[in-house]
């Protein structure tokens, strides 16, 4: 905990997303009718899901998302509240619904199979540049409405902002590559290596250290670990923490980025927080949901 809140408040721009999520016994068959064995309404999205674990974790953190005018969205704003989670840049978008996910979630597999739809308005560069930037020691983006994500990343470099900042590339999307020269953290995972081609994370990173030899990136790769590449072209290797039961893998990625960050911030180097990250992320999928998640960089003694 000390050690969250004693490092600057960190900026996470993208979604807040309601998340409807059933286990599931077998994942269904086409047409099929089946029961749930549970169902849970969650506060999710890539950057609410990364922001409430740092909070968690005794960040200071605050959210830049879009935020519908319906129902759901007073009850996504009022989760990220009791997650910790500062809302007070959240943007009112009068068009648009909540965007919503249906995830359902095979206890058999542990796998996540997520059905999104979203229909509201995006963030601008006008709702970034309206905020005191300069008072963030991280800015930490989802890689989508890659756009205006582009204008911020601009934006930052062209005020000289002085804080790190990270960017999340899940999958492949258009213009997205031309960022990233302009994050210091890459937090890649693997369907965008598998949609270029790749077949593990090492080469990935490889690949991708030989255009950007700077930057610090990490590649996801389920449970066989993570990876990354430091500046110096290292790459080094985390195993997967599976625990004995995986529970929900929903949010693992997102898990995983706010450990990343969490112990960048804590001052820690490369390899220790790619260690320390790929312990949260194992925690996260034997528990259900975000609460509770251990300090990574301060591991309860065991027993
Ligand atoms: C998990 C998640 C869910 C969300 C979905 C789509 O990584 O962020 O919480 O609904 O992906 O954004």
């Amino acid at each position: 905990m000390e050690q969250g809140q004693g490092a600057g408040p960190i900026l996470v721009v993208g979604n807040a997303v309601l998340d409807i999520i059933l286990t599931v016994d077998h994942y269904p068959a086409e047409d099929e009718e089946m029961r749930a064995s549970a169902r849970r309404l969650a506060v999710g999205g890539n950057a609410a899901n990364t922001a409430q674990v740092l909070a968690g974790l005794g960040h200071r953190v605050s959210l830049l998302a879009t935020l519908a005018t319906d129902a759901e969205a007073q009850a996504l704003a009022e989760g990220l509240r009791t997650a910790g989670v500062d809302c007070r840049w959240l943007v009112r978008c009068r068009r648009g619904q909540t965007p919503l996910s249906y995830i359902l979630l095979n206890a058999a597999h542990g796998t996540r199979t997520i059905v999104h739809h979203r229909d509201l308005d995006e963030l601008t560069l006008a709702d970034f540049q309206a905020l005191p930037l300069e008072t963030y020691a991280w800015i930490h983006f989802e890689g989508r409405n890659v756009d205006r994500v582009g204008d911020m990343l601009r934006h930052l470099r062209a005020i000289g902002y002085s804080g790190r900042v990270s960017l999340e590339i899940e999958k492949p999307r258009p213009g997205l590559d031309a960022l990233m020269p302009l994050a210091d953290l890459l937090l890649l995972s693997r369907p965008y290596a598998e949609a270029r081609g790749h077949r593990s994370a090492a080469s990935l990173l490889d690949a991708m250290g030989a255009r950007l030899p700077d930057a610090a990136m990490t590649c996801t790769w389920g449970d066989a670990g993570a990876w990354a590449r430091d500046a110096q072209g290292r790459i080094l290797h985390a195993a997967a923490q599976v625990p004995p039961r995986v529970v929900d893998t929903v949010g693992a990625g997102d898990v995983f980025n706010a450990g990343m960050i969490h112990a960048l911030l804590a001052g820690r180097e490369l390899p220790t927080a790619l260690q320390a990250a790929s312990r949260l992320a194992g925690q996260k999928v034997g528990v259900t949901g975000l609460k509770g998640l251990a300090d990574p960089l301060n591991p309860p003694a065991a027993a």
